[in-house]
């Protein structure tokens, strides 16, 4: 059951919780209700080590309060706090209070800077969602999270929109999280599209979902040559989010490959389990979408999603096939393992053809990208200077790392083919541009952008508000993109 997020007019010290979050910053000088804190608590604060360090958190016994304990947030240095700091709180906040239920806090009398009081609730919402998440359905004894209030005491009206606005959004994170940490073996392409049918109905979206001969009908061949190898058919899913008055269009692309085994290019056993995660770009486009309409996102959005299994097996794509896309270009596959760029040109070129005012896609496409970029930083391309720009102010406002890497024209003979018009594999270097240099073929004249999510799709540890396993990365920069969308000019 999700945490109830609310106001409330109660002095903190009369506040009756189970634990009331107080606030200092850098130094343990005073922050937002540490004035209840005692001379006691002081001095053991100062022994454990606590510094005040954003996200840092010690429970305290203080004397007089309505609370059965006080936690001590850290703030950081004051007047630096963050909208990312203030999700940090909030997820500190969510950690140390699993085995509580009820929690008051005064950490937003504070604004951080460049924020208004709803911006700063709404990230704080996010943080107390996000780091309470846990994915336990496959623990037979599990240890779930008992948090479920917590109120922001002196909060305003306009907090408590920003905090439902927060765990909205943050919900939607989860739902991709959940999505990415299935077990490919419950999550065929047929039983991930019906997932989508289910978030669509609850959404109030429309979901068209492809298969078999309605495939070869639209030509999605790439998907079709992916697919063939396993048992378990591929699936296109179409949703679309069509509120009234809407006079542009986004579209939303995913790789959704449920489970990426490199196929004949078969790909080392080491690892292989974390390609259960290669439809993070999917699960992204599919939980971004579901909240479109309740936050009354104003443009019309449409969501490609090519669902796939990357298998070898006797009826599997082999290197040196030919696939014939729907826009008459073809491709030699030079390698089964570069499959995501061979399903997400058929989505690209349907979106094109649909005639989208402008389009990004999320894909865990590239190590390569990885190795430039980390854990933690996608990779942004694009055909369009000013939408890549919009793109990427928009990931920098919701604080999801991005960096811009170039498509190079010269690069793109990398990918000449002797047969077809080219081959899906570049030279040994520089992997994430002739990956996205494939793409770009099929965007045609759209403004496209290109999210490389190989690395941030995934974390090993715990860390803020993110979670080990899934991060659902790519969510809330997709929600930006649709609340704010400004139809991009001639290129
Ligand atoms: N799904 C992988 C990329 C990937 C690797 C995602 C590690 C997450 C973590 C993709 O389909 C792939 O296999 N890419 C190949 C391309 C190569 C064969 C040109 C790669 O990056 O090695
Ligand atoms: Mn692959
Ligand atoms: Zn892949």
């Amino acid at each position: 059951m999700p945490v109830k997020l609310s106001v409330s007019q109660t002095a903190p010290a009369r506040a009756r919780v189970d634990l009331l979050a107080v606030g200092l910053h850098a130094g343990r000088k005073p922050g937002p209700g540490s004035d209840l804190l005692t001379k006691g608590s002081a001095a053991l604060l100062e022994a454990s080590g606590f510094t005040g360090e954003v996200g840092q958190t010690a429970v305290v016994a203080v004397e007089g309060v309505a609370a059965r304990a006080v936690v001590v947030v850290g703030l950081g240095d004051k007047g630096k706090l963050d909208a990312d700091g203030m999700r940090r709180v909030g997820a500190a906040i969510a950690r140390q209070a699993k085995r509580a239920k009820t929690v008051a806090t005064t950490v937003l009398d504070i604004v951080p800077r460049g924020l208004d009081a709803g911006d700063a609730a709404q990230a704080f919402a996010e943080g107390v969602v996000l780091g309470g998440y846990q994915f336990l359905k496959f623990k037979s004894d599990p240890k779930r999270s008992t948090l479920a209030s917590v109120v922001v005491l002196g909060g305003s009206a306009k907090v408590a929109a920003g905090l439902a606005a927060g765990a909205t959004v943050a919900g939607a994170v989860c739902a991709a999280r959940d999505l990415v940490n299935e077990p490919a073996g419950t999550q065929s392409p047929a039983q991930f599209a019906a997932e989508a049918q289910r978030v669509a109905r609850r959404s109030g979206l429309k979901c068209t979902v492809f298969s078999g001969p309605q495939l070869e009908r639209l030509r999605l061949a790439g998907t079709i040559a992916v697919g063939q190898g396993s048992s378990r058919s591929p699936r296109f899913v179409k949703l679309e989010y069509a509120p009234r008055g809407a006079r542009h269009t986004l579209g939303f692309v995913g790789k959704g490959v449920v489970f990426d085994s490199g196929g004949l290019s078969l790909k080392p056993s080491n690892g292989m389990e974390q390609m259960k995660t290669d439809m993070s770009g999917a699960a992204a486009v599919v939980s971004a979408m579901s909240v479109l309409a309740a936050l009354d996102v104003r443009t019309r959005v449409v969501g490609y999603i090519p669902l796939v299994e990357n298998m070898p097996s006797g009826t599997a794509y082999r290197l040196g096939d030919v696939i014939r896309y729907r826009n008459d270009k073809t491709v030699e596959v030079m390698n089964t393992d570069a499959e995501g760029r061979l399903i997400l040109a058929d989505a690209l070129a349907l979106a094109a053809a649909d005639g989208v005012d402008a389009m990004i896609d999320l894909a865990t496409l590239t190590g390569a990208c990885m190795v430039a970029l980390g854990n933690q930083i996608a990779g942004l391309m694009g055909n369009h200077e000013g939408w890549v720009g919009q793109v990427r102010a928009c990931a920098d406002r919701v604080g999801e790392k991005v960096w811009p890497l170039p498509l190079p024209k010269e690069y793109r003979r990398l990918l000449d083919s002797e047969i077809a018009d080219m081959k899906n594999i570049g030279g040994p270097h520089g992997g994430a541009l002739t990956a996205g240099l494939f793409l770009q073929e099929f965007a045609g004249d759209v403004p496209w952008a290109h999210l490389d999510i190989a690395g941030p799709s995934r974390a090993e540890a715990d860390n803020g508000f993110v979670a080990r396993g899934g991060t659902g990365v790519g969510v809330r920069t997709l929600i930006e993109l649709a609340s704010g969308f400004r139809k991009p000019g001639r290129a």
